[in-house]
């Protein structure tokens, strides 16, 4: 049962026709007090004629091309009111009669462009820079519609037929080099479709609480809870919807970074009353990796132990009905769509086999992004220290020991990376860093401590911005502090005599070494 404001009567979807900003546009939607969903370009009209308002996304090439993606003319025929972005401008001139061809000169990046006064969707806006990324564009209006922004290059920039609530731009209003581009997005949610607002995370928390209620009723949920956000949130809004029958599992493999069993166990069991059993699974698990270095080999070992030791402490519970997941929208979408599945794939670890033997899910965070995620958590009550926690990854740090994972090795990393994580906390540099950690790479290399030669390890440090994952740059962090951390890591961990700083990006690079 959705909550009020889910309800596609009061909701935008964005239809995706293969640009890479339909999560970007959607996320704008929704920062702008709009619930949105993304749909994929050939689901049926009738799916859309619910909803307040469509986007349409920008895509790949020309809408000539033999197996361009198009959606059904219908559409437009349902006084939905449409605002297609960049291809979605071409599809929605093309489709109505209108003609799109190459503008002889592409434009790509910031252009200065003219908006017309009348137009609703540019209230508000004077001439300002948008960002172009195009090849073709409208040259022939289809009927009814008249130009309403021009740039140098570009004598179409944007078109509507505000009679039809039709409205398509050949920029980006998305991205933050727009300039206004949020004040469009407003002008199309408020003034075009007259949406109402009123999404937010207050009131999507005390919603999904209620419905979680409603669904579970006097069941019984288990939850594997890692202290990754997705998992603590979750857990969270079961545990406001449901108290004392929803148990959780904490599956300790011994290989978290310094301090973070316990603090994951101090915030969930001592601060907010949960029932959760932590199983202290390090030597179970360390024991299964001795001798193994093949990184694969790892990760497969330390995912079946993952569920045999979860299955185990299940059974002891007696019947429970449901199974609580951190699933959020970007694993539906991406699942949904068959995209980045393969490079994914290999992070399943950790996660549960789905014929577990459960009568079913709960997944309180489907719809939400990852921001907004953090947002509920922090309006749960969750530390700062959890909500804002980077990914890590389901086999912990047995992927950042390089070579054969000892007691001795992960102790060792542990305390070069809680330095690491200090030190960036200290420089103010630890929440605007994407990912950032280090890793005992297995070179071994001579050094000299006070008067003797020495032969220890090498430490890697990794710090990366990145928006999906997929890619990302690495960050160059100041001197200072790379100089600083360098050199409490080999005072302060015996058995570093090198400490070196990763300068690659994804690609070629991945953001994990293993
Ligand atoms: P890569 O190394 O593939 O990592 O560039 C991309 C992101 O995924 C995380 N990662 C994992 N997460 N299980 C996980 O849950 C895994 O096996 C795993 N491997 C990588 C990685 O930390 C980064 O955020």
């Amino acid at each position: 049962m959705p909550s009020p404001s889910q309800e596609p009567a009061r909701s935008l979807v964005v239809l995706d026709f293969g640009g890479q900003y339909a999560q970007l546009i959607a996320r704008r939607v929704r920062d702008l007090g709009v619930y949105c969903q993304i749909k994929p370009y050939w689901t049926p009209v009738s799916e859309l004629a619910a909803y307040q308002g469509v986007i349409f996304t920008g895509g790949p090439g020309s809408v000539y091309a033999q197996d361009a993606p198009l959606c059904s003319p219908e559409l437009f025929q349902l006084g939905v009111p449409v605002l297609g972005i960049c291809y979605g401008a071409q599809v929605m001139a093309h489709l109505l009669g209108g003609k799109v061809a190459s503008t002889g000169a592409p434009e790509f990046g910031k252009t200065q462009t003219q908006f017309e006064d009348a137009s609703l969707l540019f209230r508000d806006v004077p001439p300002s820079v948008t960002w172009m990324s195009h090849n073709d564009a409208v040259n022939q209006l289809p009927q009814g519609f008249s130009a309403s922004a021009h740039s140098a290059q570009c004598p179409v920039a944007a078109m509507e037929d505000p009679a039809r609530r039709l409205y398509a731009v050949q920029f980006h209003p998305e991205v933050a080099h727009t300039e206004y581009g949020s004040q469009m997005l407003r002008n199309f949610l408020y003034l075009v479709c007259q949406c109402e607002g009123g999404w937010e995370m207050g009131s999507f928390a005390k919603g999904e609480v209620a419905r979680l209620k409603e669904q579970i009723g006097d069941r019984k949920v288990l939850c594997g809870l890692s202290g990754g956000v997705d998992s603590s949130v979750a857990a969270m809004l079961v545990h406001q919807a449901i108290g004392q029958n929803l148990t959780c599992i904490f599956v300790d493999h011994g290989l978290l970074r310094k301090d973070e069993g316990n603090l994951v166990e101090q915030v969930f069991r001592k601060e907010f009353h949960m029932n959760i059993i932590r199983v202290n699974a390090g030597e179970r698990f360390l024991g299964k990796l001795a001798g193994v270095t093949d990184p694969e080999r790892k990760r497969k070992i330390i995912g079946e132990e993952f569920i045999r030791v979860f299955e185990a402490e299940a059974a002891k519970l007696g019947k429970v009905e449901l199974l609580c997941q951190g699933t959020i929208y970007p694993d539906v979408v991406e699942s949904g769509s068959g995209q980045a599945a393969v490079i994914k794939s290999h992070h399943n670890v950790g996660g549960l086999p789905e014929d577990i033997g459960f009568e079913g899910l709960v997944e309180p965070l489907r719809d939400l992004f990852k921001d907004e995620v953090r947002r509920v958590g922090l309006e749960l009550g969750i530390p700062e220290e959890l909500v804002w926690r980077q990914p890590f990854p389901g086999p912990g740090l047995a992927v950042r020991v390089l070579g054969e994972v000892t007691p001795q090795r992960v102790a060792m990393l542990q305390e070069a990376d809680a330095i690491f994580r200090e030190e960036m906390a200290k420089a103010g540099l630890d929440r605007q860093t994407g990912q950032y950690f280090a890793v005992l790479t297995g070179a071994r290399s001579v050094g000299v401590m006070g008067d003797g030669r020495s032969y220890g390890e090498t430490i890697a440090l990794r710090a990366v911005n990145t928006s999906d994952f997929m890619t990302a740059d690495w960050v160059q962090l100041p001197y200072e502090l790379l100089g600083r951390t360098s050199n409490r890591i080999v005072n302060e961990v015996p058995g570093v005599t090198r400490v070196v700083y990763d300068i690659t990006s994804k690609p070629p690079a991945t953001i994990e070494f293993e």
